[in-house]
């Protein structure tokens, strides 16, 4: 074939090869076929060698011609594909800001949290430190120290897991109150939350539940002391109206004893089921700091008294929101929870 036809040729095919070119990939693919190394240009090129001496200037030039031609061709449409393809990517990028949001719904505060919350801010407010003491104790902190040794009857009031013979999950958060008078001077005024166990599983107790202690130590605390400040927690929690009675009962880590009872929130004290008739609903046991016990952490008891109280979350939490079954506090179902957004 002849170079003159050998060239028309290869204008036609770059012509109809124009329509193939759907993206810049092909582009370059098809240029590479025209202009590349060994293309089909490049390899006319080659062919000038045997080419008479004679006809090599004037082939020359038109080679030269038709590659200028080629590459002029091919970058023009190049700019063109490129501004085609960021225009088609601007588009898909394009943000329709009328498009509903992907909203993740709301979360909600268990009860056990808003009531320990609740009482944190009510006793910070009040002067109380908070102080969180390990849920693995020994027999020390959870019994002996608090007056409890290892032949003590009391110890049957409450239901131990023991870890080993020493080692124990911790049945009270009165064990840090033991922890806080060794390691603290009076005056003391702390307030303690925390997790306790037991080995008990009914409608209202769980082997694992919440306790909130409280404990002050200075000179001259009495009773008193303690009644006012209970009467201040019962109305803040359950109410202005709401009062507390103290009746006589036992631990053996404070002397006296007292189970504080609120008058009932539901009812007014009149009796109803909340109540179960009797107009008062018991929250939680207290009682002036043992002199034992103090003494026992270093605390002269002559020169300092001070009270400790102690209860459980789940059951103010139950009181407070009329939650009938402790296991709902645990079992994690949202469509119970979802119940105490504020
Ligand atoms: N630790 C007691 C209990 O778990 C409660 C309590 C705390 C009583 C502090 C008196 C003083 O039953």
């Amino acid at each position: 074939m002849d170079v003159n036809e050998k060239i028309k040729k290869i204008e036609e095919q770059i012509e109809a090869s124009v329509n193939d070119i759907k993206s810049s990939k092909t582009l370059q693919e098809i240029k590479m076929r025209f202009l590349g190394k060994t293309g089909e240009i490049s390899s006319l090129m080659k062919n000038m060698r045997d080419v008479p001496p004679d006809q090599r200037p004037g082939l020359g030039k038109i080679l030269n011609t038709l590659r200028q031609w080629t590459e002029s061709k091919f970058d023009s449409l190049e700019k063109d594909i490129k501004a085609f393809e960021l225009k088609k990517k601007y588009a898909e990028e394009k943000i329709d800001v009328t498009i509903p949001g992907q909203t993740s719904p709301d979360g909600a505060y268990h009860p056990n949290t808003l009531i320990k919350n609740e009482l944190v801010s009510l006793f910070a407010g009040l002067g109380f430190e908070i102080y969180e003491g390990p849920e693995i104790e020994n027999d020390y902190y959870n019994f002996t120290a608090l007056n409890t040794p290892a032949d003590h009857p009391a110890r049957d009031m409450q239901d131990t897991f023991y870890l080993t013979e020493d080692l124990l999950l911790r049945t009270q958060t009165s064990a840090g109150q033991i922890r806080v008078m060794e390691n603290k001077k009076p005056p003391i005024k702390i307030l303690s939350p925390g997790k306790v166990y037991r080995s008990d599983d009914d409608a209202t107790h769980s082997p694992m539940f919440s306790q909130m202690e409280g404990l002050v130590i200075d000179k001259g605390i009495t009773l008193c002391d303690l009644k006012g400040m209970l009467d201040e927690f019962a109305r803040r929690v359950f109410g202005e109206s709401v009062k507390t009675r103290l009746r006589p009962s036992y631990f053996p880590f404070t002397e006296p004893s007292v189970e504080v009872d609120v008058s009932c929130f539901e009812c007014g004290g009149k009796g109803c089921k909340l109540c179960k008739g009797t107009g008062w609903i018991e929250i939680l046991g207290a009682g002036m700091v043992n002199r034992r016990v103090l003494e026992g952490c270093g605390i002269d008891p002559d020169e300092y008294t001070g009270f400790a109280f102690g209860m459980g979350i789940e059951r103010i939490a139950m009181l407070k929101y009329g939650i009938n079954n402790m296991k709902l506090l645990f079992e994690g179902d949202t469509r119970f929870l979802k119940q105490f957004k504020d």
